[in-house]
């Protein structure tokens, strides 16, 4: 398992610039061909626009990339709700990436297992074999936003989704948090198979998951897991009072 370490930023555009960077910087170094994974929420959506944009975008190897996603909505790919659709909009397409490395969560599946079937399909083809072997991540870099509730990608808190130990993406009917619409996520093993993984927190809303994750709570973000380094960037809005002084 990887090291944990959290990084507390001055305000949210502290983070979004460190977050850039951070991800420029892992981005411009993989090898010929690499995978990365990337996040919903609204934290990411300033950190893929500084990447889509000058200078960071020239750091980005684009033909080397195919991007993958730790969750969706089950939702149409168009639809506001849509984080391949934000993901497109303010990173994928900006930076011309073509549409065969871009692997979006089928969601026009008849439901929302059927759709993490396929994808795991899709991401097993992409890995070569269906058994994850921590010599070999899956993923190059995973982002990951957190929920109020200490939610990671649609692996929300209670959840049997959470205790998913087999499977690599798993369906879910009943997300109990807003939007409430189904989701498609990735599990914990699959999100762990990464060569690094780097949180975005931002907002006094998330320091209460924050001081319990630091407590030691059993929260789905507390377990997530990386072959490589978990970095936590974090503002000083969402950071409890432990990680200032
Ligand atoms: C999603 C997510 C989710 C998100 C967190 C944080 O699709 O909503 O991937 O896990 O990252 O809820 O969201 P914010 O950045 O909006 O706080």
């Amino acid at each position: 398992m990887g090291l944990r370490e959290f990084v507390v930023l001055d305000d949210h555009e502290a983070l979004v610039a460190a977050a850039a960077e951070r991800i420029a910087a892992v981005l411009e170094a993989v090898g010929p061909r690499a995978a990365v994974c990337l996040t919903g929420g609204s934290t990411v959506t300033p950190v893929y626009r500084a990447l889509a944009a000058p200078p960071l975008r020239r750091r980005i190897p684009v033909g080397r990339i195919d991007w993958f996603f730790g969750d969706d909505r089950f939702v149409p790919p168009d639809h506001a709700l849509s984080n391949v659709a934000q993901a497109r909009a303010t990173l994928l397409d900006p930076l011309g990436v073509p549409a065969g490395r871009v692997h979006a969560m089928p969601t026009a599946a008849t439901d929302p297992d059927a759709a993490a079937r396929e994808y795991e399909t899709t991401l097993v083809a992409h890995y070569g074999v269906g058994r994850l072997d921590p010599a070999r991540p899956l993923f190059d870099l995973v982002l990951l936003g957190m929920g109020p509730d200490g939610h990671v990608a649609s692996l929300f808190p209670g959840k049997p989704q959470i205790e998913e130990s087999e499977r690599w993406v798993v369906g879910v009917d009943d997300a109990g948090h807003p939007p409430l619409v189904p989701r498609v996520s990735l599990t914990l093993p699959a999100l762990a198979s990464s060569r690094a993984l780097l949180f975005i927190v931002s907002g006094q809303d998330k320091r209460p998951a924050l001081s319990r994750l630091l407590a030691g709570d059993d929260l789905p973000a507390a377990r997530v897991r990386s072959t490589g380094p978990v970095t936590w960037l974090v503002d000083r809005a969402a950071a409890p009072q432990t990680l200032i002084e």
